[in-house]
Order: structure tokens, then C-alpha cells, then sequence
């Protein structure tokens, strides 16, 4: 009996060898089956975050691992995305990246992915700590929020410091107003805390008009610009937007009054998305931060491909066990065609 169990490890033994040479591995740990569901497919940076995902994960099939990605958009549901994740889970995924609708409630998620011990990578909208505590295979890939609320707040200060003409009514003040993104989502938060922060650190003087919230969105963002223009009329020097789409949605409004360039206040988003880095490079954005998709993408397939097959966790580094934050970067006119190419490289 011990003669057959240490041949047989030796049978296995010589396996692994010629496997690790092939850059085969072990019987079904080449199959990595990933279910993607994100909270709504209107979103920009999103859409723009899972394409990355599709071209990170597609590298790894060079190196011999079965990939297939199943994805699904909950249009903002979810109820929905928790049905979508039972789907995905019986058709077979081996790993979930999930994008969670509401960023507090991911308790059925995370029950059925424990049933059935698949690992989750959340990604992006970042559930409470305590949420992940609840079991150890959970993991979140992000960007460190207040970092980009910072930059942004860096942005505004550069600009305002090399240009007295922003404060149009020579007041000494910048006159300001904030688009926020959805109310309990962790970037709108702490950007919009971090950002008015550091103008204030900066010794700028700043005098807030108003704020509206406009779920990322551009078109609600253009509406919420549209009331405060009419409220505030020339007075609005500088609009920080929690993000690209509502920076723009806020130029939208602008131009649909037939405001002319003299008179535009300054206008920063974040993220630094397709139409965010051309509007940078024409000027129409002074600057934005860039969210940094292909990095994150590059670190979910990786984390997943590691947890799926056993291999090249230990050389993950993680922030508390289970965070990997991707810095965020300046983007202005001077920097914005490193981005371009940054986005053609993936
Ligand atoms: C991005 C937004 C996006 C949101 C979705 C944020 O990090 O900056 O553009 O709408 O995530 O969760
Ligand atoms: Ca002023």
C-alpha cells in the first residue's frame, strides 16, 4: 500500500515538473470562468473599465489559461444584479468581479458566492469594511478616493494661482460650485470633501455658490448647471465635478446658453475617459484626474487568474490582506497625450 501512495506521488511530482515546463497547469485550474455584473451599462468610465477587463483577461491566454468572461449590466437594479450573479454562478464561473449596484447591501452576493466558494473581486464601488470582514475571500480593486479629490484640488489651485483673471469679479475669492456624483458612492464623498480641502490648505480663499447631485450622469449634470446658472447667473468662477461626464454635462449647459469663452468659469472633472482627455486636449476641461481602468483591469484579471489557479497570489500585494488601490495622475493640456497613448498601449 505505502509503495503504491509514494509511487504515485512521484507520478504526480513528475506531472507538476512537465506541467510547469508546458506552462500547462493542473487539470482545471487553466479554467478561468469569470463572471463580470456592474451596476449599469450608461455608465462611461465603466463601460470604458470593462473593455479594459476584456483585453487584461485575454492576455492570459497566452500563457495557456482557458479564458471565458460573462458580463452582465444590472441597469441600476439590485435585485437584478443579485439574480444575475445566481445565473452566472450556475453556468459555471469559477470567479465573480462584481461592481456592486449599492455599495451597502452586497450581503446576498456574498452569501451565495460563499454556498458555492467562488472568490469575489469587487471593484470600484467599494463595499463598507465591515461587509468585507464577512469572509475571507472577498477582495476589492479601487482607486484611493481622497487621492483624487487632492489632485483634483491641486489642479484648481495651479490654475488659479497662474490666472487672476478666473476671479472675474476681482471679489479675492473664487465663487464655486460642486456637481456630485451619487449620493453614498465613496468617490462622491470624499473628492468633493478632499477637493475643497486642499483649495482651502492652499490658502485660496473660495466661497461655495451651490451644489447639485447628478449621479455621474452628463445630462443631469447639464440640468443641475442649468438651475444654478439661473440662480447665479456670472457669478460662477470655477465647477468641480466629481467626474468627466458631469464636468462636460456643466459645459453642455454653458453652451446651450451661448456663453462665450470669455465668460465660461473653469470647469475639472475626474477620470480622464475618452471624452474627457480629448475635451482636456481642446481646452474645454482645464484638466482632469485619471482613474487609472487599464490599471485596475490589469490587477482584477491578475488577482482573479491567481485565485482560479492557486499560482502568483503571494506576490500580490495587497493593502490589509484584501485592498489593491491604483493610484490616481494629473491630467492637463501639457500632460493629457501621455494618457492617449496610456489608452492605445491596452
Ligand atoms: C467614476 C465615475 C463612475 C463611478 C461609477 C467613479 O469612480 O469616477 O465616472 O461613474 O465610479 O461607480
Ligand atoms: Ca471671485
Amino acid at each position: 500500500m505505502r509503495k503504491i501512495i509514494s509511487a504515485g506521488i512521484i507520478v504526480y511530482i513528475m506531472a507538476q515538473t512537465l506541467c510547469a515546463c508546458g506552462k500547462q497547469q493542473p487539470d482545471g485550474a487553466n479554467k478561468v470562468y469569470v463572471g463580470v455584473a456592474y451596476y449599469d451599462q450608461s455608465d462611461t468610465f465603466l463601460g470604458q473599465l470593462i473593455a479594459c477587463l476584456k483585453n487584461s483577461f485575454q492576455e492570459y491566454e497566452k500563457d495557456g489559461y482557458e479564458i471565458v468572461m460573462q458580463v452582465r449590466s444590472a441597469s441600476g437594479s439590485q435585485r437584478t444584479q443579485d439574480d444575475q450573479v445566481k445565473e452566472l454562478i450556475d453556468s459555471g464561473c469559477n470567479v465573480l468581479c462584481v461592481n456592486l449596484v449599492d455599495r451597502a447591501d452586497p450581503s446576498e452576493i456574498i452569501d451565495l458566492a460563499r454556498e458555492h466558494n467562488i472568490s469575489i473581486i469587487f471593484f470600484n464601488r467599494e463595499p463598507v469594511a465591515e461587509d468585507m470582514m464577512q469572509w475571507d475571500k472577498l477582495y476589492y480593486v479601487g482607486g484611493p478616493a481622497a487621492q483624487s479629490g487632492i489632485m483634483q484640488g491641486e489642479l484648481a489651485v495651479a490654475l488659479i494661482q497662474a490666472d487672476t483673471g478666473i476671479d472675474r469679479n476681482k471679489d479675492g475669492k473664487i465663487q464655486y460650485v460642486v456637481l456630485e456624483g451619487e449620493a453614498g458612492h465613496q468617490d462622491a464623498i470624499i473628492r468633493t470633501k478632499n477637493v475643497v480641502e486642499t483649495l482651502k490648505n492652499n490658502d485660496i480663499e473660495i466661497e461655495k455658490l451651490s451644489y447639485g447631485i447628478a449621479n455621474w450622469n452628463r445630462a443631469q449634470a447639464q440640468n443641475r448647471m442649468l438651475q444654478m446658472i439661473s440662480q447665479h447667473q456670472n457669478e460662477i468662477e470655477l465647477v468641480l465635478a466629481n467626474n468627466d461626464d458631469m464636468a462636460l454635462g456643466a459645459l453642455d449647459a454653458y453652451e446651450k446658453l451661448n456663453y462665450t469663452e470669455s465668460t465660461l468659469p473653469v470647469f475639472l472633472g475626474i477620470d480622464g475617459t475618452d471624452v474627457g482627455l480629448e475635451a482636456v486636449r481642446d481646452s474645454r476641461l482645464a484638466g482632469t484626474v485619471y482613474n487609472d481602468k487599464e490599471g485596475q483591469a490589469s490587477a482584477i484579471a491578475k488577482l482573479a487568474v491567481a485565485l482560479v489557479s492557486g499560482k502568483g497570489l503571494e506576490q500580490i500585494e495587497f493593502e490589509n490582506e484584501k485592498y489593491i488601490y491604483l493610484p490616481y495622475l494629473k491630467v492637463t493640456k501639457d500632460t493629457v497625450d501621455e494618457f492617449f497613448q496610456k489608452q492605445s498601449r491596452n
